[in-house]
């Protein structure tokens, strides 16, 4: 294998997908302890320092206890380096979330074992069953009352019709559970029973389940059912399957208890082990290889503020190819523009760090002062256009007007920024002073007039309109689409970037133009337009 080739093939670039509450925050913590990306002594204080930063910036976040930032943690773990790309999980953030499992090669679904597949939970799984993503099931909590175990493998067959091999099995639960089995391994892990949590080391290695180990280190009933379950979770799952894994047909599911650290050693083994290195990614044109040596990426999230004390902005970028090194210089596709990436990001928990360098499957977060967008590609020289990345309709439009009427201009490029990050679409109607801001989840208003009263000084209101929905309007002939625009001058806008959108106030009014003007295309998203 080329040093390249070996470089990329011990990349693992994944999310995790959880309902909120399920665990989500409490297992990437342990998964950077684990990863020796954080102290032990200092996570439990780190964490309620960064809970705090986050909400210091984010009032909303506070609010209402959801988290709205966004991070890469990139940690090493038996080899392998490992980029964590965390994806907010309220439901009315999910756009940047989608996104954000398009720059992923696998997935870590996380579920509460009191409660199972939850709605959240079966949206993000949507979102990788769409891309093929493969995903690692961890149930969490097992040291609560749980579903009992076939029950949780049934609810991830039926409700997601998704193949299920158990990859451990839990001895008891709540305040009996002991531990579990390591059934790919075959190996024994203990809580520890006084401190309730993980014993160091990696377990006692068994020669499978009739090994008499397990008689001396458990009692009799707890082995007796062990022996019995997994006879039974044998003869109804299939075996591990490397491929049906990979495919995003199968899930490996581990038992265990963020909290406790239990259960998280096998989890990373387990991602070590099977979870895909980076893959191809789509172009336009062709698929790029990881292993190729002309760099390749593409920008995926833009997010302001990643420190409150200085309004910056970063572009998300994941490499698909090549050897990135600091100071490169890469053509901007969209623009035909070369840029210099001097000081590019590498996100480690909180803090940053400048990247020298990075490969297929690492994320670098590129300084941004407007030229950037959502899936722009970054290359060489090469001509590329990343496919997949998706956009999404503004499917409910509110009026946005400052409180101080003489800020309209500063709300004009408080408006601009954001529609820039993807945050929202922003509209400026052809007749009339107010902006017209479209979303696809309510939230998004709360957070967008928070984020513009903190970070640019400028109380607004947000007002119901009655707008029914908005489409980009495009025509090969340029006379016909200024007639339209000319004849439907009350309904039409344009987006931040001068583009024509048509507003239309009812599903009757949009179909009227749609038959009306057979030869101009109405678009829900512009992405085709750039
Ligand atoms: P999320 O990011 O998916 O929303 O979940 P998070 O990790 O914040 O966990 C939600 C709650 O569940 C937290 O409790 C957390 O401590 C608890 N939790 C996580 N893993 C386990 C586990 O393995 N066992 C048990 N029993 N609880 C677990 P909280 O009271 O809401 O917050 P906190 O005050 O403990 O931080």
């Amino acid at each position: 294998m080329s040093p390249l080739a070996d470089t990329v093939a011990r990349r693992r670039t994944f999310a995790i997908i959880a309902h909120p509450d399920a665990g989500k925050t409490t297992l990437t913590e342990k998964l950077l302890l684990f990863g020796g990306a954080i102290q032990m002594a200092g996570a439990v204080k780190a964490r309620g320092e960064a809970r705090r930063a986050h909400s210091d910036w984010m009032k909303v976040e506070r609010e209402r206890g959801i988290s709205v930032t966004s991070a890469v943690m990139t940690f090493d773990f038996e080899g392998r380096v490992f980029n964590l790309l965390d994806t907010p999980g309220h439901e009315d953030f999910s756009e940047d979330t989608y996104r954000t499992l398009t720059a992923v090669d696998s997935a870590v679904m996380v579920l509460d074992a009191a409660k199972g597949i939850e709605g959240q939970t079966r949206k993000l799984f949507e979102v990788c069953r769409m891309r093929d993503v493969p995903i690692i099931t961890f149930v969490n909590k097992m040291d609560r009352e749980a579903l009992d175990p076939f029950d949780l493998l049934d609810d991830i067959e039926q409700n997601l019709q998704l193949e299920v091999t158990p990859a451990s099995w839990p001895i008891g639960m709540g305040r009996g559970f002991l531990g579990c089995y390591d059934l790919l391994g075959d190996r024994l892990a203990l809580l520890e029973k006084t401190s309730r949590e993980a014993l160091p080391g990696a377990g006692e290695t068994c020669q499978g389940l009739d090994d008499p180990k397990l008689d001396r280190m458990l009692p009799d009933h707890a082995v007796a059912t062990l022996r019995e379950q997994v006879e039974m979770a044998r003869g109804l799952c299939p075996e591990f399957d490397l491929d049906a894994y990979r495919a995003g047909n199968r899930t490996p599911v581990f038992f265990g208890s963020a909290i406790n650290n239990f259960g998280v050693r096998e989890l990373l083994h387990g991602l070590a082990q099977y979870a895909p290195p980076p893959r191809p990614q789509p172009t336009t044109a062709r698929a790029v290889e990881p292993t190729e040596n002309k760099v390749a990426g593409f920008v995926f999230k833009i997010q302001a503020n990643m420190d409150p004390k200085h309004r910056d902005r970063i572009a998300f970028t994941r490499l698909a190819s090549g050897h990135f090194k600091r100071g490169m210089k890469l053509k901007h596709s969209r623009s035909g523009k070369a840029m210099n990436i001097h000081n590019p990001l590498l996100f480690l928990a909180q803090d940053r760090e400048r990247a020298e360098e990075a490969f297929a499957g690492d994320i670098i977060g590129i300084p941004n002062y407007g030229g950037l967008r959502i899936g722009d590609a970054l290359t060489e020289g090469e001509d590329l256009r990343f496919t997949g990345i998706p956009s999404f309709a503004p499917e409910m439009l509110q009026k946005v007007r400052p409180e101080d009427p003489l800020k309209a201009k500063h709300l004009g490029r408080a408006l601009g920024q954001l529609a820039e990050e993807g945050a929202a679409n922003v509209f400026k109607p052809m007749i009339g002073a107010d902006w017209v801001v479209g979303v696809v989840g309510g939230l998004q208003f709360d957070v967008m007039a928070d984020r513009i009263r903190t970070e640019y000084d400028l109380p607004v209101r947000f007002e119901p309109t009655e707008l029914y929905t908005a489409r980009w309007v495009e025509g090969e002939d340029a006379r016909e689409l200024k007639k339209f625009i000319d004849a439907n001058r009350s309904a039409m806008a344009e987006d931040y970037d001068g583009a024509p959108v048509f507003m239309a106030r009812n599903a009757w009014h949009l179909n009227k133009a749609v038959e009306d003007w057979p030869n101009l295309k109405f678009s829900k998203t512009r992405e085709h337009l750039d």
